[in-house]
């Protein structure tokens, strides 16, 4: 397929692309803003076209995408915190540039695959949700997220366009900013700095290793049916204090580093999702936690000039607002 993949120098995208060329031969266009988040580090090597833009970026967008097949988009804000701090660019990004996208994919008439997150049915305290279960975002993020979602499926139904969305839950694995949890606890980790655990540490996150994502966005670009959303959960749950745990065994550091800090505003407890539908079309996770999170730590360990530079950077302003009086309380 001809693809063009918006936010895809990100964590998620970048993996996606790479998963498409080695499995699939794929000729892919990179659409991507590269904010703070986004890095050409992360397509090293890879044959791809690349246009610097914003998917808010009319022109830029129906440049890029004549000829291709199918629309991915991955573009967006993804951190809570900083949604909870400064929600502006979640909005803009979400619903005028999932708008701007959605025009462009009408206009060319291709296919359009929104990717979206669990955050969009809010938390639950027991069982799963389903692709049926209502949208109940709680942060700013997430709301926007759900507001870009229902905006698709609009575009499905009152233009016809084949759109499709796919709802993963929380990826991990290489090339994630180190603003996430597991990222974020194997650096301090590694360099013996404090660990800071929000609230209890007891809320629940269904962990899904990012390949097994890039891989159920693909099957479903393939075999999904126009109209429909797709829930793509991981094999496994765990409370955030495990996952740290685990973290500073693999890490070699000192349990001492743990500290619990004043939890995250409007903190959603628990996240589980369904995976029924995607799994009737094929679709199977094949990394468990316990190995991806060691080949994770691993990937950081081995890769310190991907992250020294983020490390020395503008990241460090961002640590010192989001997590100084926090340490200090
Ligand atoms: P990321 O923050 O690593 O990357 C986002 C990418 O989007 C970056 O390359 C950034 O430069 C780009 N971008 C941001 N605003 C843009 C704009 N206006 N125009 C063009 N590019 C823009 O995010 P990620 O973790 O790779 O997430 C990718 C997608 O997957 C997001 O839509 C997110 O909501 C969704 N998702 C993420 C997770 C997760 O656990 N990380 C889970 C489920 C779904
Ligand atoms: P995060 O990686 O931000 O993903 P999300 O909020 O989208 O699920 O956080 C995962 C969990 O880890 C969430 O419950 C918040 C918690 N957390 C901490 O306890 N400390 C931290 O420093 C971070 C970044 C997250």
């Amino acid at each position: 397929m001809r693809l063009l993949v918006c936010g895809g120098a990100g964590f998620i995208g970048s993996n996606f692309v790479r998963v498409r060329l080695r499995d699939h031969g794929d000729e892919i266009v990179v659409l991507d803003k590269l904010t703070y988040a986004g890095r050409r580090e992360n397509l090293a090597g890879l044959d791809v076209g690349f246009v610097h833009a914003g998917i808010e970026d009319a022109p830029a967008v129906a440049g890029a995408i004549d000829g291709v097949d199918a629309v991915v988009n991955f573009a967006a804000e993804t951190h809570v915190d900083r949604s909870i701090a400064e929600p502006d660019a979640f909005v803009t990004t979400h619903a005028v540039g999932t708008w701007v996208l959605l025009e462009a994919a009408r206009a060319a008439g291709v296919r359009y695959l929104q990717v979206s997150t669990d955050e969009v049915y809010g938390s639950i305290e027991d069982g799963s949700f389903t692709e049926s279960s209502p949208l109940a975002p709680s942060s700013p993020y997430s709301a926007t997220k759900a507001g870009a979602d229902l905006l698709v499926s609009s575009y499905f139904h009152t233009f016809n366009l084949p759109t499709l969305i796919c709802r993963g839950s929380n990826n991990y694995g290489p090339y994630q900013y180190p603003e996430k949890l597991i990222p974020l606890m194997v650096l301090n980790a590694l360099h013996g700095d404090r660990l800071p655990v929000y609230g209890d540490g007891m809320q629940v996150r269904n962990w899904l290793y990012v390949e097994d994502f890039a891989r159920g966005i693909g099957h479903v670009l393939e075999h999904g049916t126009p109209g429909e959303a797709y829930n793509v959960g991981g094999p496994d749950e765990c409370p955030n204090i495990a996952v740290v745990k685990r973290i500073i065994e693999l890490c070699g550091a000192d349990e001492g580093l743990l500290e619990y800090v004043t939890d995250r505003p409007g903190h959603d407890r628990r996240y589980s999702l369904g995976s029924e539908k995607v799994r009737a079309l094929g679709w199977e996770a094949r990394t468990n936690f316990d190995e991806g999170l060691e080949q994770t730590v691993g990937w950081y360990r081995d890769n310190p000039a991907w992250w020294e530079p983020i490390r020395s950077g503008d990241y460090r302003e961002y640590y010192e607002r989001q997590y100084g009086s926090r340490l200090e309380e």
